[in-house]
């Protein structure tokens, strides 16, 4: 029998075993890069399942984090430190999108070389110079791509997030020459800023009057009308409807991910903000339509001897987050590996709120808002609102419910704020994976 020579299988025996080393390297890398993005993949068509068994979905609820995040995995809601947590969800912080955007790697990237966007000015032709003339122009787009706002006749104003927009729809409704500052009031459950960004500054022109449906007083006021309202995700109109008064429409939460988008909203001055649209809070950037040719005017003014106009840098960048948005809606419909981020954030709303819903019912010491479904434009079928807060009851004898939750280590804001009463709470919808598990976790756990 031949013999192999000694010096050639050795040698050969080394190099297979390398090749054999190498591929199994590769082949690990590439498995662990393919169950990351199985995990988010499967995690998307996970949250549009239709059953709500509900064990099926706690057990889901810890899959969906801890598959795709290493963190999740050291606090798992078993482990002695997670009891100890406390879980924040006081405020409306949009961070549960950062995953979609990360997936959409560079398409929002933007570089600003140190020469571009030095001067104050973006547009002299327009009445709000300082509007960056290709945000003003996504926006229009994706409200035409939405269906959630006319935009034909109407100033775009932008603002540094819809919280100056706000402030500066109050000066500018404002009768300058009055003897009383006017009314400023909102249908209560109310967004718990309202009064106060309306009184800080003691303004002689505007005032805070309470609740819309207790006032009786003659003369002119503005109402504050809040669709989907926050904190209680229910569809609003206004409640005063006297010939006197103004309405200033905040629209911050009137996309398809929290409601049925049912027509184009047709006001005489809205507020949006990329907050709640996309998720960019950190970015400021708000933008009103407003129809009257000199209330733009005087909204800008305000915007002018309040900061001197809107940073160009952060409108350039919302331009390429709200393109992005329109062209993921545009391509859904050539493609069918597409996902828009309406869908994508629709789907997280969906999941979570019947993670919610099987939480509160296992524990029964809490009631949530019902909704009735309705047919949405946008995706044309009938859906479930599923709103950014969760407006969450107390039942039984527990009279302040924000003290009660705080025992149990969930921050969350009182009803007292939005002008009921403290047997309410609103909690947040949009926080991370991570905290979203916890929370519901933590509240299926609370019994009688
Ligand atoms: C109803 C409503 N309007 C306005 C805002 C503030 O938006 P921005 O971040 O654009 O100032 C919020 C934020 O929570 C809100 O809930």
């Amino acid at each position: 029998m031949a013999k192999i020579p000694t010096v050639f299988s050795l040698r050969h025996c080394f190099v297979v075993s390398l090749a054999l080393n190498f591929s199994l390297i590769l082949r690990m890398m590439y498995e662990r890069e393919q169950g990351c993005k199985g995990a988010f993949w499967k995690k998307q068509s996970e949250s549009s399942m239709a059953e709500v068994d509900s064990n099926h979905l706690m057990h889901k609820s810890h899959l969906a984090v801890s598959s795709s995040s290493p963190l999740v995995n050291s606090t798992r809601t078993d482990h002695p430190k997670v009891a100890e947590r406390v879980i924040n969800l006081d405020h409306g912080d949009p961070i549960m999108y950062e995953h979609f955007w990360r997936q959409m790697g560079d398409k929002t990237t933007i570089i600003i070389p140190g020469w571009q966007s030095m001067s104050y000015f973006s547009d002299l032709s327009s009445i709000c110079w300082f509007l960056e003339p290709e945000f003003a122009k996504e926006v229009v787009r994706l409200h035409n791509v939405v269906g959630n706002a006319v935009t034909e006749g109407r100033h775009v104003v932008v603002g540094t997030g819809s919280s100056q927009l706000f402030l500066a729809a109050l000066y500018a409704l404002s009768p300058p020459d009055a003897a009383e500052p006017i009314s400023v009031l909102s249908a209560a459950p109310y967004y718990s800023s309202y009064p106060v960004m309306t009184d800080y500054q003691k303004s002689g022109l505007y005032k805070w009057a309470g609740e819309a449906e207790s006032f009786d007083k003659e003369g002119p006021y503005i109402e504050l009308v809040t669709s989907p309202n926050n904190p209680d995700g229910y569809v609003r109109h206004s409640v005063v409807n006297r010939t006197r008064g103004f309405l200033v429409h905040d629209l911050a939460y009137y996309w398809p991910q929290y409601t049925p988008i049912s027509s184009p909203a047709n006001n005489d001055l809205t507020l949006f903000t990329v907050s709640k649209s996309t998720g960019h809070a950190g970015m400021r950037i708000g933008w009103a339509l407003v129809k009257d040719k000199e209330v733009a005017r005087k909204m800008t003014k305000f915007i002018e001897l309040n900061t001197i106009g809107v940073s160009k840098d952060s409108q350039l960048r919302a331009a390429k987050v709200l393109k992005a948005v329109s062209d993921s809606c545009e391509e859904e419909g050539s493609s069918q590996e597409a996902e828009s981020f309406f869908k994508y954030s629709y789907n997280i709303m969906e999941h979570r709120w019947k993670q919610l819903r099987v939480a509160v019912q296992r524990s029964g010491m809490f009631s949530l808002p019902t909704f009735s479904p309705a047919f949405c434009t946008f995706f044309s079928q009938v859906l479930e609102p599923h709103p950014a807060f969760v407006w969450l009851k107390c039942e039984g004898d527990i009279e302040d419910c924000e003290r009660f939750l705080r025992g149990h280590k969930i921050l969350t804001r009182s009803g007292v704020q939005f002008g009921v009463d403290p047997k309410y709470v609103r909690v947040s919808m949009l926080d991370t994976d991570e905290n979203f598990i916890h929370f519901i976790d933590r509240l299926s756990a609370i019994h009688p």
